[in-house]
Parts: structure tokens; C-alpha cells; sequence
């Protein structure tokens, strides 16, 4: 069994790779929100106690999974981010380069500027934000310093249910759970999905053969906040009940501050071309995800 270190596990997306990956590979998941039995703390900021951490597992790949997520966060702590986002990207690497253990990071399809309606994996990134910034100084700096890496960027994450999911879907559904009859969306947001399952399986392929560089890795089907609230509402039968009022963006321009792009929307062009695509549509998932998660939440 090959051995996987997966740093800042914690999260939304850690709780897929874990599920993903446990049958098949020798894990250490690690995080500082040590929020499962199956993790320990680590915090990636400090250099040393990453190194020690990794270097005493002794893995075969190194998968730096965590990040500050939170975009108005990170704009209102620009240092914090970078310290987290970027800093410890290179630390991941410097780690990856001394035990000669390739890497993944985790990058975003936040990263451009959104004034083309689909990017693909050869597309120039022009972050809009710190956090996308931040991100985007990360997959330069592993593109650059590591000898081998993936590098997988993920759209609109949807995972984690209501425990985990920091992201639209969990914020619509306690909207809903709170009684709200009717919701708030903006009309002029494009992106692409990205079920946090689909994507651990994508990745686990990639790693199996392993496959290096930088890969688009989002659900299939392009789409808008809109349409995934319009899909959310038909999934958990209440499109008739609840009202969706469509705004622009300035509405929620107190509360939403950091700037994002307006298409985010990813093309997954080299998966495709090589013919290791396994993410699938994104209503198929979206369906899953909300039986698995959220079936006694409403
Ligand atoms: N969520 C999205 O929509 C999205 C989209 C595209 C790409 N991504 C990328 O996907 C990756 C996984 O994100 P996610 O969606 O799973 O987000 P998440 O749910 O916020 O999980 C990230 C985890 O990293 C942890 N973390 C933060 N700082 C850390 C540190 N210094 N040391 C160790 N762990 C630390 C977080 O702990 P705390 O909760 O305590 O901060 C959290 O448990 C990230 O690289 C993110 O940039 C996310």
C-alpha cells in the first residue's frame, strides 16, 4: 500500500480524500482543526514541525490539501492568507524536494479574471483577490520549485454536508432550514461545480498513474448560481414553495466585499484529451450530494 501524508485534511475537501482514499492507500491526515478521530494536528505554517511530521510518516506522496478558504477573510488579513496560502505552499515543496516525495496542491478556478466565459488548463490566471492571489502564488511557486507535482484546480466546491460545507449549497440550505421563503441570487455569477467526492477520484486516478503538471478538475456542464439554486430547490421539492428573487451582485456588495470574477467557468481540456476524466455532471453529483448529506437536514 502506498503511503499518502494529506495536510490540512480537515476540511470539506479532506473529508472526501479521506473517505476516498482510505481502502486503498496507508494514511496520516493531518490539520489544525482536528475535528475527526482519523486526524492530528499540525499546523503547515511552522516549517520545522511540517518537515518532522511528514519525514517521521515517511509517505510516497505528500498531498497539501489545506488553505484560508474564506475570501472576504482573507481580504481583511492579507497576511494571514499569504502566511497560509502561499508560505506554506513552499514549505510543502521544500518538504516534497527533500524527501524526493511528489506533491499535490490545490489550487482554483478563482484565479482568473473572468472576462473570458471559459478558461481551460492553458488559460493566463489574473487573480482579482487576495485569496485568489494568494492561490495562484502557490501554483507558481510548486510549478517552479517541485520536481514533481500535480497541481488540480477545483471550481464551486460542493462537500462536507452541514457539518463541513462552508460554501453555497450548505448557505442556501440553512437559509431554507431557518425558514426562509424566499432567497436572494445573484444572476451574474458563472462558475462550474466541483463535487468534493468526484474530485478525490479524479485525483487518486491521476495519482495511480502517475501523472504530473496542472490539470482543470471540475464537474461536467457549465453553470450560474441561478441554475444551481433552481437545480438545489427541484432536488429537495420545494421549487413551487420557495422564491428565488434574482439580483445583481451589488446587492450583496457589503457582505461579499472581495472581488470575484464573473466566470470562473473551467474547461477540464487535458483530462479530456487524455482521456482521464471521471468528474461527472454536475447535477448528477449536486443530486448525490444532497442524498448523502443532507437527507434528515431540512
Ligand atoms: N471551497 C472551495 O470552494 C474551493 C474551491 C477551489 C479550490 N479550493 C481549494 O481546495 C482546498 C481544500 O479546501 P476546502 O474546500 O476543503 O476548504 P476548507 O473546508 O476550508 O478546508 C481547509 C482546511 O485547511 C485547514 N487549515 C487552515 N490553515 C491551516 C494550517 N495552517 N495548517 C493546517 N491546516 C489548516 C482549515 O482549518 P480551519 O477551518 O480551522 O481554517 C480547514 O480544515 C484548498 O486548497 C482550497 O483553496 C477550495
Amino acid at each position: 500500500m502506498k503511503k499518502i501524508y494529506i495536510a490540512g485534511s480537515g476540511g470539506m475537501l479532506g473529508e472526501a480524500f479521506y473517505k476516498q482514499f482510505k481502502d486503498s492507500f496507508q494514511l496520516k491526515c493531518t490539520d489544525i482543526d482536528v475535528n475527526e478521530s482519523w486526524l492530528s494536528y499540525l499546523d503547515f505554517r511552522n516549517y520545522e514541525n511540517y518537515l518532522l511530521d511528514v519525514k517521521d510518516f515517511a509517505p510516497d506522496y505528500l498531498c497539501h490539501l489545506g488553505a484560508l478558504t474564506d475570501l472576504e477573510y482573507c481580504e481583511l488579513n492579507p497576511e494571514e492568507a499569504i502566511k497560509t496560502n502561499t508560505s506554506s505552499v513552499e514549505h510543502a515543496v521544500k518538504i516534497s524536494n527533500l524527501l524526493k516525495t511528489p506533491i499535490l496542491y490545490i489550487s482554483t478556478a478563482g484565479i482568473f479574471n473572468g472576462k473570458k466565459q471559459f478558461y481551460d488548463d492553458w488559460d493566463k490566471p489574473d487573480p482579482l483577490c487576495t485569496y485568489a492571489k494568494s492561490k495562484y502564488d502557490g501554483e507558481i511557486f510548486v510549478q517552479k520549485n517541485s520536481k514533481t507535482h500535480l497541481i488540480c484546480r477545483a471550481g464551486w466546491m460542493m462537500g462536507g454536508g452541514p457539518k463541513k460545507d462552508k460554501k453555497f449549497i450548505n448557505k442556501i440550505l440553512t437559509q431554507i432550514k431557518n425558514g426562509a421563503e424566499e432567497l436572494f441570487i445573484v444572476n451574474d455569477k458563472f462558475g462550474t461545480p466541483t463535487y468534493t467526492h468526484d474530485f478525490a477520484k479524479n485525483v487518486k486516478l491521476l495519482i495511480e498513474n502517475e501523472c504530473n503538471g496542472l490539470y482543470n478538475m471540475v464537474c461536467d456542464g457549465v453553470t450560474s448560481r441561478l441554475e444551481v439554486t433552481k437545480e438545489l430547490l427541484s432536488i429537495i421539492g420545494l421549487s413551487n414553495k420557495i422564491n428565488v428573487v434574482e439580483v445583481s451582485s451589488e446587492y450583496f456588495k457589503n457582505e461579499y466585499f472581495a472581488k470575484r470574477p464573473e466566470s470562473e467557468r473551467l474547461i477540464n481540456k487535458r483530462l479530456n484529451s487524455e482521456n482521464r476524466n471521471v468528474m461527472r455532471d454536475w447535477k448528477v453529483s449536486l443530486k448525490e450530494y444532497i442524498d448523502m448529506y443532507f437527507s434528515d437536514y431540512l
